[in-house]
């Protein structure tokens, strides 16, 4: 068995399927971070690089950090497709990251990344550690309860799902100001220093919402297992009609054959 439970989830499957249908907003995010060439980036929970690989375009020098294996490996192919030699991706814990010197980074990035980690406070004292005074960090976090789509998949699965372990953080946390103020207040920054604005994400998929719900069921871990839970109390097709009905309303493309579906998200700037 996997020692790492939070490492098992992100290994299992295969999120690359879902990023391809994040890459025109990863792009777009990318473009109003401020960067030029030269400039050291790290992109924590990078996973296969929707974000790092734009970074590198702009001529940035980028480390990409996955705890996930799999997910690193990917990265890895599609930059060296790309002929990104400024490019490189590493498995790493965005609750440790013994192998980034403090000081090291001008800009951290991690879109709906590290607020995935257990131990948030860990999480984000390493994510100050690394970065050069001056410089910034930079996350897109989903938000807990909000009326779009990711929170919603959560609100759904989460009732087919046994309730979590005694203690357990949720990830969605990292979408609401004052615990992000509290986290990075506990790595010593003043909350002067943290600004909060709405963003939104929007998935691009190649396909019906039906198609869209299926690539989830079949390759992001989080999904798989709630979609294994349900199945033990014969409640999958239940499950399944949910997230139909919800994909298709969330829905706003009018071409048949592509689903567009907007989500907000609170991105988060610090300032170190
Ligand atoms: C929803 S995906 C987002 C990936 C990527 N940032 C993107 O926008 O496509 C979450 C990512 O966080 C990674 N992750 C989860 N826990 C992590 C941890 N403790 N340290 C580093 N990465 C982690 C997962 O492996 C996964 O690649």
């Amino acid at each position: 068995m996997n020692p790492n439970p939070n490492k098992a989830l992100w290994e299992k499957g295969d999120f690359t399927k879902i990023a391809d249908s994040m890459r025109d907003s990863g792009d777009a995010l990318v473009r109003t971070l401020g960067i030029t060439k030269g400039m050291d980036v790290l992109d924590l929970g990078c996973g296969d690089g929707t974000t790092a690989l734009p970074e590198a375009r702009l001529g940035a020098n980028v480390r990409g950090v996955d705890i996930a294996r799999n997910l690193v490996e990917a990265g890895n192919r599609r930059a060296k497709a790309a002929g990104l030699a400024n490019l490189t991706f590493q498995e790493g814990d965005a609750t440790d990251l013994r192998d980034l010197k403090d000081r090291s980074f001008d800009l951290v990035v991690s879109i709906f990344g590290a607020m995935f980690a257990p131990k948030p406070f860990e999480v984000a004292k390493e994510m100050v550690r690394v970065t050069r005074p001056g410089g910034r960090i930079v996350m897109g976090n989903w938000i807990p309860n909000d009326p779009t789509l990711v929170a919603q998949i959560l609100r759904i699965s989460a009732a087919y799902q046994p309730p979590p372990p005694e203690g357990f953080v949720s990830p969605m946390t990292w979408g609401v100001e004052s615990h992000v103020l509290e986290r990075f207040g506990g790595a010593g920054v003043p909350k002067e220093r943290i600004a909060f604005a709405r963003d939104t994400f929007t998935f691009n998929f190649a396909g019906s919402p039906a198609e869209f719900v299926a690539a989830f069921r079949q390759y992001y871990g989080p999904t798989m297992n709630a979609f294994e839970a349900a199945e033990k109390h014969n409640r999958a097709a239940e499950l399944q009609a949910e997230l139909d009905a919800l994909f298709a309303a969330k829905n706003t493309s009018t071409v048949k054959g592509l689903t567009s579906i907007p989500a907000t998200f609170l991105r988060v700037t610090v300032t170190v």
